[in-house]
């Protein structure tokens, strides 16, 4: 802010039409009547001034009267580009509401369509065709202190494949959920798009594609870029934690390997996901009424989110006293090929630890019988696979099975909450990805909970900004978990929610932040002080959307 003469002021150098047009500074039609005097602004605005309250109804006028999800999509994303204030304020007093919007599922349709909604950019986009540049490129992003990036090169964007530069959708998605979730202020977050390529022909044919029209890099040159990557962001800003995001699965488990203990990163789907899955089975156990070493489970899919899910299990059995070769056997997994077992020659490494001694089985169901899990966890990406007969069996062999359909968006699940509820007569502990509506059965309504990683990367993300942390550490991640499900009320789980409600979460974020925080001061990770009360430090260091009085009213 700059006070020159009274009646010729500037926020940030800009005034006038150049305010209205910068979405940090632009208040709309709640600029007030001394600032639109002394701002340049009177007669650019109409005449009625109006409260942020006022702004945020108008907003939600507008959102309803949108005849699909992906026009709200398009709505909200233009609203984040002109009054960010004002976009916070309703994504956060709304945020049941908002988050399938600006997240998933409603994201998935977004960055299939990118290129063609594609209006305006955000973030920052290191293709490959600028090899050798990134360091310059990261000087023009125009915020210095950022704390946050969430990277993506695209290849595995929610559970609908390779959509290259268009997954750009992605981290700014996740991003605004760092910020309305747990208070991580917009100009510390940056989006990155790691252009390297695309193999989506649909893609590669279309005019509108916004990456690199090519075939993507694989090999040497691919680890050259994320190599290049992770120096530039070292040395241009320094203080801030990298969540890779949607990466394919290959890259994800490489990249995570190597540079977990270089840079203070981790990777979202993989340790993200596990922690948030390892909460919900947790609270499960309530449900149950055991414990966790009580329990074996069945994976389908043994990807990035399978593999994650199973490393946090075994830190949790582990962590009860169980050993850590009996904790995997705990673990079983099924993937494309079949069930996981050690004959299986077709296996990578993430693999091998999970691989038991076992007859193969190709067929799910089989697999369920042999088995004889307690839980099921489906993070496929193969939709209905979790079939009646399988429901059945699970809830045959077990009082209160566990069935998470976690593959995303909503038209990837293994199986519906309607489903699971009614093949398994009520009985089903059951958690999806995407959101689904209770469910009425026999006159009983159950709450779905949905795994939603938004419970968990924020609040980690928190924790790590606000203690300086060096590094982000599997046993974060293990104390998020805790941490989350320590969370739910009573009252919450009375309606079989094994989550807290969506809405209490800047709630979960801060006891999250607070908790990874102090996993950073007892490591040794941060050279901070360590603040007497870490829930107070966290607190005060979130961004709450108000709009600020650029002229005092005295
Ligand atoms: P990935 O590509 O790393 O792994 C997918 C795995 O599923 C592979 O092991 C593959 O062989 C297996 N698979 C695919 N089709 C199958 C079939 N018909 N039968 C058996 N196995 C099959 O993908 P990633 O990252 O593990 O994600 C998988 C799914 O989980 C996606 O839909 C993603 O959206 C979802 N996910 C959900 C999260 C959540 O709910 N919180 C978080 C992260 C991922």
């Amino acid at each position: 802010m700059t006070y020159g003469f009274h009646l010729h002021l500037h926020v940030n150098g800009k005034r006038g039409v150049d305010l209205l047009h910068d979405p940090h500074i632009n208040k709309g039609t709640a600029f007030t009547e001394m600032e639109r005097d002394a701002l340049g602004l009177r007669g650019l605005l109409p005449p009625r001034v109006s409260t942020l309250e006022q702004q945020v109804s108008r907003v939600l006028e507008n959102i309803h009267r949108k005849p699909s999800d992906i026009e709200k999509f398009i709505y909200l994303v233009a609203l984040q580009d002109r009054q960010e204030t004002l976009f916070y304020r309703v994504v956060m007093d709304n945020i049941e509401e908002m988050m399938p919007i600006i997240y998933t599922p409603t994201v998935g349709q977004g960055c299939m369509e990118f290129g063609h909604i594609f209006r305006r950019p955000r973030g920052l986009y290191l293709s490959f065709k600028n090899k050798g540049r990134f360091r310059e490129i990261l000087t023009n992003w125009p915020y210095h202190d950022v704390r946050i990036i969430v990277v993506t090169d695209g290849e595995r964007i929610l559970g609908l494949g390779d959509l290259g530069a268009n997954g750009m959708g992605i981290p700014v998605g996740k991003l605004s959920l760092y910020t309305a979730c747990a208070g991580v202020h917009p100009t510390q977050c940056l989006p990155i798009m790691l252009d390297c390529g695309t193999n989506n022909k649909t893609l590669l044919n279309d005019p509108l594609y916004i990456g690199h029209p090519a075939e993507r890099l694989r090999g040497e040159a691919y680890d050259e870029l994320v190599e290049e990557f992770f120096l530039a962001v070292k040395e241009i800003f320094p203080k801030a934690c990298i969540q890779l995001e949607d990466f394919g699965n290959a890259n994800a488990f490489r990249l995570l390997n190597r540079y977990k203990d270089r840079a203070c990163m981790f990777d979202d789907d993989i340790q993200g996901t596990g922690a948030v899955a390892l909460a919900g089975l947790y609270s499960a156990l309530r449900i149950t009424g055991n414990r966790l070493t009580d329990h074996k489970f069945l994976f389908l899919g043994a990807g990035e989110a399978g593999i994650g899910i199973g490393d946090l299990i075994v830190t949790g059995l582990m962590a009860e006293g169980m050993p850590e070769s009996e904790a995997k056997r705990r673990c079983w997994y099924m993937d494309i090929n079949g069930l996981i077992v050690k004959s299986r020659t077709d296996l990578a490494p993430h693999h091998l630890p999970f691989a038991h001694d076992h007859a193969f089985i190709g067929d799910f169901r089989q697999a369920v019988e042999a088995i004889a899990p307690t839980a099921i966890i489906g993070v496929s990406g193969a939709p209905g696979m979790f079939s009646r007969p399988v429901v059945e069996a699970m809830a045959r062999m077990n009082r209160r099975p566990i069935i998470f359909a976690l593959s995303n968006p909503t038209s990837k699940s293994e199986c519906t909450a309607v489903d699971a509820y009614t093949w398994s007569e009520g009985r089903a502990v059951y958690a999806s990805g995407s959101p689904f509506e209770p469910v009425t059965y026999k006159g009983k309504t159950f709450v779905p909970g949905q795994s939603n990683n938004s419970y968990i990367f924020p609040g980690v993300g928190l924790g790590v900004i606000t203690s300086e942390a060096s590094r982000v550490t599997e046993e974060m991640f293990f104390a998020a978990a805790k941490t989350l499900a320590g969370m739910v009320t009573e009252e919450e789980y009375a309606m079989g929610r094994i989550y807290p409600r969506l809405g209490r979460i800047r709630e979960v974020s801060i006891a999250i932040g607070a908790a990874v925080a102090e996993v950073a001061f007892r490591r040794g990770l941060t050279k901070m002080n360590r603040p007497d009360d870490l829930v107070k430090h966290v607190k005060a260091k979130m961004y709450d959307p108000t709009y600020v009085e650029y002229i005092p009213k005295s």
